[in-house]
């Protein structure tokens, strides 16, 4: 990142910023801002997790955060401490990146952002604004500034402090709290750092907005002010609202097949109509990660809560299960039984650009192809060492490979199950010499059907095998004058 591309934030009142988890979001957030200009403190108590980001590890594979990393611990910018109460002491800035990992009822397990109000209030010495950026339901803001409270000696604000006793002061108990919800992409968390498409502040203090607006102001992008629950809610309309466009290109997908039509020609169809927009309308295999299927639950949980029957959102995930029965459906029509085939698997992380495997369908599937007792050969660019803690390399019917080559060795079917750059650019000819039968179940439609069967494949993606003649894009036409 250049420093010429990124406008620097005046710093003249010395402010420090802490981040409080230094995770998925919490690092890129907090590398993000000190690249801004920003002494930025990343707390979190775990010690190995501190000891690794100290020592330049980021710890996950985000493109462009190793750089980052690098670049601000040599800086002095971006300080990692595992000393949360201390962070916290030194910080006028806030913001608050913990998980909210999910109840086995679908609720947001807010635990983690209690703890961590209880050492805010624990440490207040002087006006905070606390920021929630971890993805939580509506009104937790309220329970934060409560909590707060409660830990700071239960005093209400505007109480005067004791100095004989050390009780704190007014002053002491002043701070404020703001929702600045993060839309961060994995894969793409650097990029969206500094280009978001918007920024969510939701404040309900005018100083609250003011810090906040002028500490995005730099960015130049468009910044959506309101209260702190509106803005609690904006997160999960939003990621609701992706999830529903997957759902629904995937039914239209699987209509696709009945009628013989293209869904990516549907989907360029509808995706050129601006009131629509062509994103997040690829079909497949469906919805996976950290986010969208917890982020999703929660939802649902809270509509539920207030006695909103949001049961749309209920068949979303409905459809999205789903996609994994339609998968390994084609997979058997494919190649009739499984016991004891071959197949090569192509992808592990839940998207491309990153190692995540939380959630990903692809782990549903492998599960399902084992007990169906198939030998796979697994590969993916960056998710493989991590995708042995769950299927160690010792689990029968595994073989971790070195490259997609590898894994093409004597398959029976090659299952791509991630959409990596590196397999659209594969050489089909290897590949088909590979293998022992050639046969592409391509889960995310990434190869040109065209292209694949002339390579002498048979090829089976998402909604386009109705119309095998297609190329699988569409041509657009010149108006006639
Ligand atoms: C998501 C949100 O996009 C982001 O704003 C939020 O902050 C965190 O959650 P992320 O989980 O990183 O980001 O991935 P995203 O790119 O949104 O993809 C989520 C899942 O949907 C992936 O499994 C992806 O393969 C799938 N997907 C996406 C589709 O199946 N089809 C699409 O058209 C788009």
């Amino acid at each position: 990142m250049s420093n010429n591309s990124i406008p620097q934030v005046s710093i003249s009142s010395g402010a420090t910023i802490t981040v409080l988890g230094l995770g998925h979001i919490g690092l890129p957030t907090a590398l993000g801002l000190a690249e801004l200009g920003w002494q930025v403190i990343g707390a979190d108590d775990d010690a190995r997790k501190v000891g690794l980001i100290r020592s330049g590890d980021p710890i996950f594979f985000e493109p462009g955060l190793s750089e980052l990393l690098s670049k601000h611990l040599a800086s002095g910018k971006f300080q990692p401490v595992e000393d949360v109460e201390a962070a916290v002491r030194k910080a006028s800035i806030i913001f608050i990146c913990v998980g909210t990992p999910q109840k086995p009822n679908g609720q947001a397990d807010l635990a983690q952002v209690e703890a961590v109000a209880r050492v805010v209030g624990r440490n207040l010495n002087g006006y905070k604004l606390i920021v929630e950026k971890s993805t939580v339901p509506a009104i937790t803001a309220q329970w934060l500034r409560r909590t707060i409270v409660r830990y700071n000696g239960g005093k209400p604000l505007g109480t005067a402090g004791d100095s004989a006793t050390g009780s704190p002061s007014a002053a002491d108990l002043d701070f404020d709290i703001a929702s600045n919800p993060e839309f961060l992409r994995e894969g793409k968390a650097v990029e969206d750092f500094f280009h978001p498409d918007r920024i969510v502040c939701g404040v309900d203090s005018e100083r609250a907005r003011k810090i906040l607006t002028d500490l995005y102001s730099p960015l130049g992008r468009p910044i959506v002010v309101t209260d702190t629950s509106t803005a609690e809610l904006i997160k999960h309309a939003a990621n609701a609202f992706l999830s529903t466009k997957i759902s629904f290109i995937n039914m239209v997908s699987d209509l696709c097949e009945k009628v013989g039509a293209d869904v990516t020609a549907v989907t360029r169809g509808i995706g050129l109509d601006s009131r629509i927009g062509p994103q997040f309308l690829d079909a497949g295999i469906g919805y996976g990660g950290y986010c969208f299927p917890k982020d999703l639950r929660a939802f649902i949980h809270l509509a539920e809560e207030h006695g909103v029957n949001f049961s749309l959102l209920q068949e979303v995930e409905r459809v999205n299960q789903r996609r994994v029965d339609i998968f390994i459906r084609k997979v058997h029509e494919a190649l009739w039984t499984l016991r004891g085939k071959t197949l090569g698997i192509l992808g592990l992380a839940f998207k491309p650009g990153t190692d995540d495997i939380r959630e990903a369908v692809s782990l549903k599937i492998i599960q399902v192809l084992l007990e169906e007792g198939s030998q796979l050969r697994l590969y993916d660019p960056q998710a493989m060492a991590i995708t042995q803690t769950v299927f160690p390399p010792s689990t029968a019917g595994i073989t971790y490979c070195s490259s997609a080559y590898d894994a093409a060795k004597g398959a029976q079917a090659l299952l791509l199950l991630t959409e990596w750059e590196e397999f659209r650019n594969l050489d089909l000819a290897r590949v088909h010499d590979l293998m022992e039968v050639p046969i592409i179940v391509d889960g995310r439609n990434l190869f040109n059907p065209v292209a694949v069967r002339k390579a002498g494949f048979e090829y089976v993606s998402m909604g386009r095998d109705g119309s095998r003649a297609s190329s699988g894009r569409t041509h657009a036409l010149k108006p006639t004058a």
